[in-house]
């Protein structure tokens, strides 16, 4: 296969496994490019990319904006705080106005669940989802399957467990769509209440004890808690549930095996994970960052060879 099946990416929901294979084999050949002297190809000269972020982002926006840069793409940022969104304007006249000045991309953070399938049918140019609400965040897990595969060898037949808020979390409904697609067995732990009811829905297994996850583990995701998106009090303090579901070194030494490490950022140092555990040779959360560029540079030059 040689081409995405899908014209924008919105979700993993919509993606098939040869498309994040397709994508994986890509990734590798802009890998070995990032990694040169010279860092750049000519890939997309041609195409216009818009970035535009309702919702603060470091990592994200920083490694679409270098990948679009290393494929040499003409590329405009937008930020909600400083725009007209201020004084009134909606979504699809703020995007309008940026695509009649000939954008062929659009990458789209925004704090509202299905805001970039909203958009997908209302403008004509491609969408990349940059993370909507609580809903999904593909290139993110992409590139989090992409460094299991690459510190593993595979990510069919392992056991990923994603610890933390999985209520609140899109990083977690996309890490369950795609690693499930690839043949992963996933579990998710945190406290009760910020596990969704009929998780188990999604093919996934539910587990409120952190040492017997870890035990069962090949990699551990551990996300931080959303705070921004709480709207009552999910645990009794923050004390207890670094307690119950925080990752330390004396929690690692205490497993039978050594397992991944994995935080998609930004890290809560010493609640979720103490830096002993982030900054140790079993995190590779520095390694994700790295994959992100160049998963985000294959998903950006699939979806442009699509644009007729
Ligand atoms: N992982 C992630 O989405 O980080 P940012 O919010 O900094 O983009």
């Amino acid at each position: 296969m040689s081409e995405l099946s899908v014209k924008h990416l919105l979700g993993i929901k919509y993606l098939n496994e040869a498309d994040i294979q397709l994508i994986f084999e890509t990734a590798d050949n802009f890998k070995e490019v990032i990694n040169r002297a010279i860092k750049k190809v000519p890939s997309l000269r041609d195409i216009t990319i818009a970035n535009i972020f309702f919702e603060n982002s470091t990592r994200t926006k920083l490694s679409f904006e270098l990948a679009q840069k290393r494929l040499s793409a003409d590329v405009i940022n937008f930020s909600a705080a400083q725009s007209s969104v201020k004084k009134g304007e909606t979504l699809i006249d703020t995007v309008n106005n940026i695509l009649s000045m000939k954008v062929d991309m659009v990458v789209m953070r925004h704090p509202n669940p299905g805001a970039g399938i909203f958009l997908s049918k209302h403008v004509n140019a491609a969408i990349v989802n940059a993370g909507d609400g609580a809903h999904e965040h593909p290139t993110q897990a992409l590139l989090d399957s992409y460094s299991i595969r690459e510190r593993l060898g595979d990510v069919a037949g392992k056991k990923v467990v994603i610890v933390g808020d999985i209520l609140h979390s899109r990083v977690a409904l996309s890490n369950i769509f795609a690693l499930k697609l690839q043949g992963a067995e996933v579990k998710v732990c945190g406290p009760k209440t910020l596990l969704p009811k009929h998780i188990e829905s999604l093919g996934v297994t539910v587990e409120t004890n952190l040492r017997k996850a870890l035990n069962w583990c090949d990699v551990a995701n551990m996300l931080r808690i959303q705070n921004e998106r709480l709207d009552i009090s999910y645990f009794p303090t923050t004390r207890e549930y670094t307690q119950q579901f925080g990752v330390n070194r004396a929690v690692l030494d205490s497993l039978d095996k050594e397992i991944v490490i994995m935080h998609p950022g930004p890290i809560n140092r010493g609640v979720e994970i103490t830096s002993e555990v982030a900054d140790s040779d079993q995190s590779i959360i520095l390694d994700q960052v790295e994959n992100g560029v160049a998963v985000r540079m294959a998903v950006m030059y699939l979806l442009a060879s699509k644009i007729k």
